[in-house]
């Protein structure tokens, strides 16, 4: 970030008072900063007591031995009766927890808090005949469907943590999940929709199960559970492949829930770091279930007549916190939607189904910021009260766009900032408390520790930027990386070992007022889409390609992606110039090793690539390429040639799509 910008950004003067109403009859209110302040154990105290518990915890929080902490300790749990059950005991079976739009035009379901719970015990029941125990991981790979919030449910009524592998990735992804964490058991679809079009799943988990074979040609993987949702023909294998609608629509609907230690794992969510090894992020039962369901009910104020709206695939953190766990933890009213943004399709559902609270990622905002206004102004959009933003800093005019023409100037817009290690939202305004600022997430929630601070850990004074710290531990924080507790040390809490503080990867500044600014990672991990990738791991896929000898991959501003994959690579020798068709071939590569999410927007062929006498490469320099600027300086570099080769090969390789 530049000095430039960072002026810039203190000079934001508008801002946006809460709606009365909306402050009057707020879930939190200004209060809950100093209550939280005076007795931070206490105030997460009173979060976990809106959820039902087993036994209760003898202790709050155990910190004994960080950065290891035990939330609820002693406590007893069900996350799926606290999702599900529990609704229906209290008399809100009828109401609808969700209203499920397909993508194809009129395939809608509205599912019940009654039948959701009916779903989800015959699907813990068909787990069971399947031979999932407690402990036993299970992957699921899944289009948006209702009954990929079956599955999950189910895995968690059972205490068999499962790992959502975004559809979106690839076989080889989906492959080394499944043998990071040793899942036995794999549920997925015969295909989704994905732009009307029935698109294949299946496939790839035969091909994935196929890789994940020992030397005596076994997988670990038993079954493979298959829900029918496109109809496309499928390869069988009869003793591994069983039918949800056989399995699952016969089981039982009964089925008696045990209560799990607070601390049992929940689930394992991958994420890119600055390695090419994906991490497995766990989380627990209790802390998370509390921090995700409080924090939805205290930013997104939400009420018993809301019609709630969260558009992140399941696949990710957000729709596990925000679309799974926090709402149904609630017992709200929500839509979920199979298909991606397309024009007018998310304003015709908004107004179909009277949405009340939507929350989306500054990447779309952005996308319909450029197909203009009038898509969004024919629609009725009256129900909307409140719009929430996740996954990247909105930029000001993003979140002034967004507040006027798909919140008609009435809904505060509130930008929130978390990861999927912290699991809950971390930094946002409250919306009946903040005067809200465009581009800023404001400060930590009630009970969050949040500062921004120098190398040394000191905090910044107002008007200066430095790296984004948590200073407490919080309920639904990461317990550890799955199978390796030393890199969880390593990556979050060695930076500031002294003062015990959890780094976010984050760079950020505090403006005049002392509100906080998110200006990205500082590490190697790029933000396209609102998604972590990091740039070691396409570096790795390139690699891998018999034509690549070195590959460099950086981050380059995107108007709509916010980042966009721009890699460099040398080719071997015996390779010549690649052929014509090289910069698609790789392309194609990079989407086959991880996913259409981390194909390359443009690729260079390059002689050299720039690096120090120790043989780091540089690449700052190249982002200087990628984003047509100026080269900095190159005083640092083995070869200060290099530069000159490379802007020499500028303009080539760029894809369209
Ligand atoms: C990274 C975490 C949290 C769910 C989606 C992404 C960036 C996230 C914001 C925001 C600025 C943000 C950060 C963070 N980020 N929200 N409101 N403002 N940046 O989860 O894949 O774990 O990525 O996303 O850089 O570290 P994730």
């Amino acid at each position: 970030m530049s000095e430039q910008t960072l002026s810039n950004l203190s000079r934001e003067e508008r801002r946006f008072e809460p709606p009365a109403d909306l402050a009057a009859d707020a879930n939190v209110k200004e209060e809950a900063y100093a209550r939280a302040d005076s007795d931070r154990e206490a105030f997460w105290a009173d979060a976990a007591d809106r959820l039902d518990w087993g036994q209760k915890w003898d202790q709050v929080l155990d910190w004994s031995n960080p950065p290891f902490a035990k939330w609820f300790v002693g406590g007893t749990i069900n996350a799926a009766v606290n999702c599900v059950d529990r609704h229906v005991d209290a008399g809100n079976g009828d109401k609808v927890a969700i209203h499920w739009v397909g993508e194809p035009d009129d395939d809608t379901r509205d599912i019940t808090y009654a039948q959701l719970k009916d779903e989800v015990s015959k699907a813990a029941n068909a787990l069971t005949d399947l031979g999932v125990k407690k402990g036993d991981r299970v992957a699921i790979y899944m289009p948006m469907i209702p009954e990929v919030v079956v599955a999950m449910l189910a895995c968690a009524r059972l205490g068999a943590p499962h790992t959502v592998v975004f559809g979106g990735f690839s076989a080889d992804a989906l492959a080394s999940r499944i043998t990071d964490c040793d899942a036995k058991v794999v549920i997925t679809s015969d295909g989704g929709y994905r732009r009307g079009a029935a698109s294949a799943l299946k496939p790839a988990v035969d091909e994935a199960v196929e890789k994940t074979a020992g030397p005596d040609g076994q997988s670990q993987v038993r079954h493979v559970l298959v829900v029918r949702r496109t109809g496309q023909d499928v390869d069988w294998d009869d003793d591994r492949d069983v039918w949800w609608h056989e399995a699952v629509d016969n089981a039982s609907a009964d089925h008696e829930a045990e209560m799990h230690d607070s601390e049992h794992p929940l689930f394992v969510m991958y994420t890119s770091g600055s390695t090419g090894k994906p991490k497995g992020i766990l989380h627990t039962t209790g802390g998370y279930l509390t921090g995700t369901s409080f924090t939805h009910w205290e930013v997104f104020d939400l009420k018993d007549d809301d019609v709630y709206w969260c558009t992140a695939d399941v696949g990710w953190i957000t729709g596990h916190s925000y679309m799974v766990y926090g709402p149904l933890a609630n017992g709200a009213t929500q839509v979920m939607y199979e298909g991606t943004p397309e024009k007018g399709r998310w304003w015709q559902i908004v107004q179909d189904y009277q949405v009340s609270i939507f929350y989306t990622a500054p990447t779309a905002i952005r996308t319909f910021m450029k197909q203009g206004r009038e898509i969004p102004d024919g629609y009725d959009m009256s129900s909307l009260r409140l719009l929430g933003s996740v996954g990247e800093p909105i930029n000001p005019e993003a979140y002034v766009w967004y507040r006027e023409v798909i919140g008609g100037d009435r809904c505060p817009v509130v930008d929130t900032w978390w990861q999927t290690e912290t699991g809950q939202i971390m930094i946002s305004p409250l919306p009946g408390v903040t005067a809200g600022k465009p581009g800023s997430a404001m400060k930590g929630l009630p009970g969050v520790g949040a500062d921004v601070v120098d190398d040394d850990g000191q905090s910044v004074p107002d008007g200066s930027g430095g790296y984004l710290v948590l200073t407490q531990p919080w309920p639904a924080m990461l317990r550890t990386l799955w199978g390796d507790d030393q890199r969880f040390k390593d990556t979050y809490w060695s930076r500031y070992p002294k003062q015990g503080f959890y780094f976010a990867g984050d760079g950020a500044k505090k403006d005049e007022d002392g509100d906080l600014w998110m200006l990205g990672r500082v590490d190697d991990v790029m933000n396209v889409s609102g998604h972590r990738l990091s740039t070691t791991e396409i570096e790795s896929a390139l690699v891998s390609h018999p034509k690549v000898a070195e590959a460099a991959v950086v981050g380059a501003a995107d108007e709509t992606t916010g980042q966009a994959v721009c890699a460099f690579v040398i080719l071997r020798e015996s390779a010549g110039d690649g052929g014509p068709d090289i910069v698609e071939e790789l392309r194609k590569h990079v989407q086959k090793e991880i996913g259409a999410i981390a194909k390359p927007r443009q690729i260079m062929v390059v002689p050299e690539l720039p690096k120090t006498r120790s043989g780091k490469i540089m690449r700052r320099l190249l982002k200087d390429v990628a984003e047509h600027r100026e080269v900095g300086d190159v005083t640092t570099l083995a070869d200060s040639t290099v530069m000159d080769l490379i802007k020499d090969k500028e303009g080539s390789g760029a894809a369209e799509d």
